[in-house]
């Protein structure tokens, strides 16, 4: 605590708190841009405030990226985290193996102990495709656990950052240049002020569906992020914000 004082993060939170209209924000010391341990920083961070929210057997819903994967590497085993089901928020959207949201919530179950169901929707759905998924019973059954989630945590990404991670058509990108997005979470592409200016198309929440979670724990840290918390912010999904310092004093500025 004295050395939270130190540096100053407690103020960083209460300012960001004030400015942003959050329930809760946590910053961790450093810059996940270019110190890469402050990542697992952000995953104990996050898996603390996960062990404080959480009830026995609540439902969880998980978004991919590499943040939410240093989530999952912390977990250990505990008492309530061993009760719970973690369900990955959207189907497929294009990432790696590692980051994709169904491989995230089976390590958090083997990590803690928990239980998980998956998704199986493939990455490029043809609207027939995709039709048809949305009328396959098992598919309905896990949307409608999904959408009972208690508790969501989701990264947030810079724009252009994800959509070349997942390779996405130059037809995408140049929407997305187009329409100007800085940020993105769950599939969704944002700008500045946090309208949706597109989306990757799958199964799974809505942004509607996710302000009915009691609890949206938002994780994202380095200073190159701040333009896109910020942006993504402003849609009004938010409860809880799990930064860096990196990121933190940068979204000072802008504010
Ligand atoms: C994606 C999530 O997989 O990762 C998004 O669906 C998130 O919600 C993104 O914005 C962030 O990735 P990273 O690697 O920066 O944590």
């Amino acid at each position: 605590d004295v050395i939270r004082e130190w540096f100053g993060l407690n103020h960083l939170e209460h300012q960001l708190k004030e400015q942003l209209g959050l329930n809760k924000v946590i910053v961790v010391a450093g810059n996940s841009l270019t110190q890469t341990w402050v990542k697992n920083d952000l995953g104990r961070a996050a898996v603390q405030q996960l062990k404080q929210w959480a009830e026995p057997h609540s439902v969880v819903s998980v978004a991919g990226g590499t943040t939410m994967e240093a989530v999952a590497q912390v977990m250990t085993p505990h008492p309530v985290l061993r009760t719970l089901l973690y369900v990955p928020a959207r189907g497929g959207l294009g990432e790696k193996v590692e980051y994709q949201a169904n491989t995230i919530c089976s390590q958090m179950a083997a990590r803690s102990g928990g239980q998980y169901r998956l998704l199986h929707v493939p990455d490029q759905l043809s609207e027939e495709a995709y039709e048809s998924l949305l009328h396959d019973e098992q598919i309905q059954e896990i949307i409608k656990l999904v959408k009972s989630a208690r508790i969501v945590i989701h990264g947030i990404g810079e724009a252009n950052t994800m959509a070349t991670r997942r390779k996405a058509s130059p037809e995408t990108l140049a929407k997305l240049k187009n329409k100007q997005a800085v940020a993105e979470a769950f599939g969704f592409y944002f700008d500045r002020n946090g309208n949706i200016v597109h989306k990757i198309q799958t199964v799974g929440l809505k942004l509607e569906d996710i302000k009915q979670a009691e609890h949206i724990i938002a994780v994202a840290g380095g200073q190159d992020k701040a333009p896109a918390i910020l942006a993504f912010l402003k849609h009004g999904v938010h409860d809880c914000l799990i930064t860096d310092e990196g990121a933190a004093r940068e979204m000072l500025q802008y504010i």
